[in-house]
């Protein structure tokens, strides 16, 4: 028995909600064959596209399958085959698709004894591996599918959050890795109360905006007092691709997750390209390669 499967690329924080809020694209992602075998115990088998660890303990779906096998009597075992197109170190969630691809997969084989909450505390395994942290806020959107939130991490409590149709994101990988582990070390590990309120007006908003499918609502809640100010450094012409794509009119735009990438929202799919031109226009005239995909958010 074995099953193919698409496991999407996903935008942690959504410039507001820093580990908690994320969403999953439709169309960018990998793909993941898993196999039943006799032998008990994961095996990655292959691994298509990057150079990954095969060592089950070394790799983020490993480590994730095992830990949900920990949790069952099974008395045979799976290989693994990833077909990765998603670069790791982009900011759409390479790891956290591995992960969650792994647990979804393989609790569908055994029957699904396990809810996507406890999925999620699978994959949260090999975001530990893959960052240091157990964050959440690419899995959840991962194996939930449209916006989520982590409303608590202890104990794990993921809100699966409405999602507008006609909302669509841009995302742009200019062509620089960049660790989440070294991103989350330059963070400070304090919050002024200033930006602490402005900061959960926005999330608040965001919720409400996309439950009442207000477009501009979510566009004005599209803003990141605490952690863009300090990572956008990082990433090359941040500024000017923010700009040029307001402009271009797109509802907001920020960092994806830790970065490099940046992603933006948009009202419809035909903003969402105009976004993504806009996008190229800055890097091209820069001389800085990239990666850009449109997609629909599910
Ligand atoms: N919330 C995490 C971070 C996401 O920003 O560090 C990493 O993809």
């Amino acid at each position: 028995e074995q099953i193919k499967i698409f496991t999407p690329a996903t935008i942690a924080n959504v410039s507001c909600g820093f580990d908690v809020l994320g969403l999953a694209l439709d169309t960018v992602g990998d793909e993941m064959i898993i196999k039943k075998v006799a032998k008990k115990g994961v095996t990655i088998t292959k691994i298509i596209g990057q150079n990954l660890p095969l060592e089950t303990h070394k790799n983020v779906a490993g480590v994730a399958a095992l830990a949900l096998l920990s949790e069952t009597n099974c008395e045979f075992g799976f290989e693994i085959e990833i077909i990765k197109n998603i670069k790791p170190g982009s900011g759409i969630g390479s790891s956290a698709a591995s992960s969650a691809g792994a647990v979804w997969a393989i609790n569908e084989i055994l029957g699904k004894p396990f809810n996507t909450t406890d999925l999620v505390r699978f994959a949260m395994e090999g975001e530990r591996l893959a960052t240091g942290v157990p964050h959440a806020d690419n899995v959840a959107p991962a194996l939930f599918g449209g916006f989520t939130l982590v409303r608590s991490y202890q104990p794990l409590d993921i809100i699966s959050i409405h999602t507008p149709n006609e909302l669509f994101a841009t995302v742009i990988h200019p062509q620089i890795e960049v660790k989440t582990s070294d991103a989350r070390e330059i963070l400070k590990t304090t919050v002024s109360l200033k930006d602490a309120i402005k900061q959960w007006g926005n999330v608040g908003g965001l919720i409400s905006g996309l439950y009442t499918e207000d477009y501009d609502l979510i566009g004005r809640s599209l803003e990141d007092y605490i952690i863009e100010p300090i990572r956008s450094i990082l990433i090359p012409a941040f500024d000017t691709v923010k700009q040029q794509s307001l402009k271009a009119g797109a509802l907001g735009c920020g960092i994806s997750g830790s970065g490099p990438s940046i992603f933006a929202l948009s009202k419809g799919e035909e903003t969402a390209k105009k976004v993504a031109d806009a996008m190229k226009m800055v890097y091209e005239k820069v001389g800085i390669d990239y990666d850009i995909h449109v997609s629909k958010i599910n």
